[in-house]
């Protein structure tokens, strides 16, 4: 009856090990739990499990060592566990030092006496061994029969968890890879913002584990758990995909005016100054034949003020290549453009052209940066690509936040950003932390086409003032520098 009750207790135990095993994901974490347990229940003084690598032909381990776990691996057929793997029969051996399959090798390296040994072996549902459970050294004797049942029901629980856990693994990679997979479609579309997307998800990840490590103010109750860092981790991977919607001319718009177009307005001023000196050749012709070749002193005129003329177009010429330039435009600079470009030349036909067509006008009037209005409105539309895309993944409850944490990622917390122009209130802190490190990145990015990279510190105070403004969160940027966040991403010079 005693016996009955214990094994009813037994397997009781089992079935909860069973839940426990099922529930955790993680193969390490799944392993050292198996070890837990299955020492717990066989009343053994300590155990390994050993997997099956068929394409190699091994058993492996992983052990921990200190804080490091390392892999171990033997041969498939050596050993006790090399037997129970080939044969797929549980062994049950009172005495090790009497069995000649035993490798005694282990026990001289770590100073352990084994003495019993229950080895069983694991088997998934196609009835394939995938590895083997060793106890030693039962605590009262040797192994019972009992103990063979009981070890048996879980090693079939374990490799069921097991398997789980490998094909979670797996489920991982393949997804890590189609993120890796969409980062590269995005920036070999914009190659001037390679490396942004890992570096923003750095970042981020990094502001958050500061985070966990907050012990006061008010972030000391903001905390992430590991889902959560890879929510937040995949949500910064892919805050750009976006960027895939938008026209490649637009991402990597370098001045004002696109490279033909500016390449038409320097033929045109040629043009003019050709005409020009034409205009003052025909005159010089004619004063020449009426004065018969006496009236030098008016041609020398003429000529010095088709000089004069042409150094005048000159020099406005290269005030327009200035204001190409991203560059904010200067004190008065409007007022110079729009003299220059109301003046006019006659065109082939003898009609009056100006010097600068309209939509040159409107683009060498961008107040600062490369792109007008329109051009802006579909770089920012790449956000609304984002969350399209996005929404269109069926993730798993885990990462259920991901599209609204990137989607986000233009929003400013006085509801100045973009695409919805969200307050404060309704910006997750996650987007808000990612803000921080998009902004940063792209200021101190060295490769952007439209931008020089600036000084970590010139970067930083940028940050600050916009934070001082109540656009970013003032106390994750604090963190972000007092953390020295911003130091995980090296600069280049
Ligand atoms: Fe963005
Ligand atoms: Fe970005």
């Amino acid at each position: 009856m005693e016996r009955e009750n214990t094994q009813l207790v037994k397997l009781r135990s089992l079935l909860e090990i069973a839940r426990a095993l099922t529930a955790e994901k993680d193969l390490d974490r799944l392993l050292s739990l198996i070890l837990q347990e299955v020492t717990r229940v066989t009343e053994a003084d300590r155990s390994s499990v050993f997997l099956v690598d068929r394409e190699r032909r091994q058993l492996w381990s992983r052990i921990a060592q200190g804080l490091e776990i390392k892999e171990i691996r033997i041969p498939l057929a050596s050993g006790i566990a090399g037997h129970v793997a080939i044969t797929r029969k549980i062994l049950n051996i009172p005495d090790a030092y009497q069995d000649p399959r035993f490798n005694s090798e282990v026990d001289k390296q770590t100073g352990y006496k084994t003495k019993t040994i229950l080895c069983v072996p694991m088997m998934n549902r196609e009835e394939e061994v995938i590895g083997v459970i060793e106890v030693l050294n039962k605590r009262d004797g040797e192994f019972l029969p009992e103990d063979e049942e009981l070890l048996l029901a879980f090693a079939g629980q374990a490799a069921v968890a097991i398997e789980n856990a490998f094909l979670y693994e797996e489920i991982e990679r393949l997804f890590e890879g189609f993120i890796r997979a969409s980062v590269y479609a995005i920036e070999s579309r914009d190659p001037t913002t390679y490396g942004h997307s890992e570096r923003v998800a750095v970042l981020t990840v990094g502001l958050a584990e500061a985070i966990n490590r907050v012990e006061r103010g008010p972030l000391s109750k903001v905390r992430f758990s590991p889902d959560m860092l890879k929510e937040l981790r995949y949500a910064a991977l892919l805050h750009d995909f976006g960027k895939i919607g938008v026209k490649e001319s637009i991402l990597v718009k370098a001045n004002k005016l696109y490279e033909e177009e500016l390449q038409l307005l320097l033929m045109r001023f040629k043009f003019i100054k050709r005409t020009l000196e034409a205009e003052y050749l025909r005159k010089k012709n004619e004063i020449f034949e009426s004065s018969k070749g006496a009236n030098t002193h008016l041609i020398e005129r003429l000529d010095q003020e088709l000089i004069a003329k042409l150094s005048d177009i000159d020099s406005q010429l290269r005030f327009i290549l200035e204001c190409n330039k991203p560059a904010i435009i200067p004190e008065g600079g409007f007022e110079c453009l729009k003299e220059i470009a109301i003046q006019t030349y006659p065109d082939l036909d003898g009609n009056p052209q100006p010097f600068l067509t309209p939509y040159e006008m409107e683009n060498l009037f961008i107040p600062t940066g490369s792109l007008n209005t329109a051009e802006r409105l579909e770089i920012e539309s790449h956000v609304i690509h984002t969350i399209r895309f996005l929404e269109r993944i069926p993730w798993t409850k885990n990462f259920k936040e991901i599209s609204t944490i990137a989607g986000a990622h233009h929003e400013k917390l006085d509801g100045s950003g973009y695409p919805n122009r969200l307050r404060a209130p309704e910006i997750p802190t996650q987007s808000r932390m990612m803000t921080i490190a998009d902004i940063y990145d792209a200021l101190t990015a060295s490769d952007r086409p439209y931008k020089r990279a600036l000084p970590i510190d010139r970067s930083l105070n940028i940050l600050a003032s916009e934070a001082k403004e109540g656009k970013i969160d003032w106390d994750l940027f604090n963190l972000f520098i007092g953390a020295k966040v911003y130091n995980l991403v090296i600069r280049g010079s």
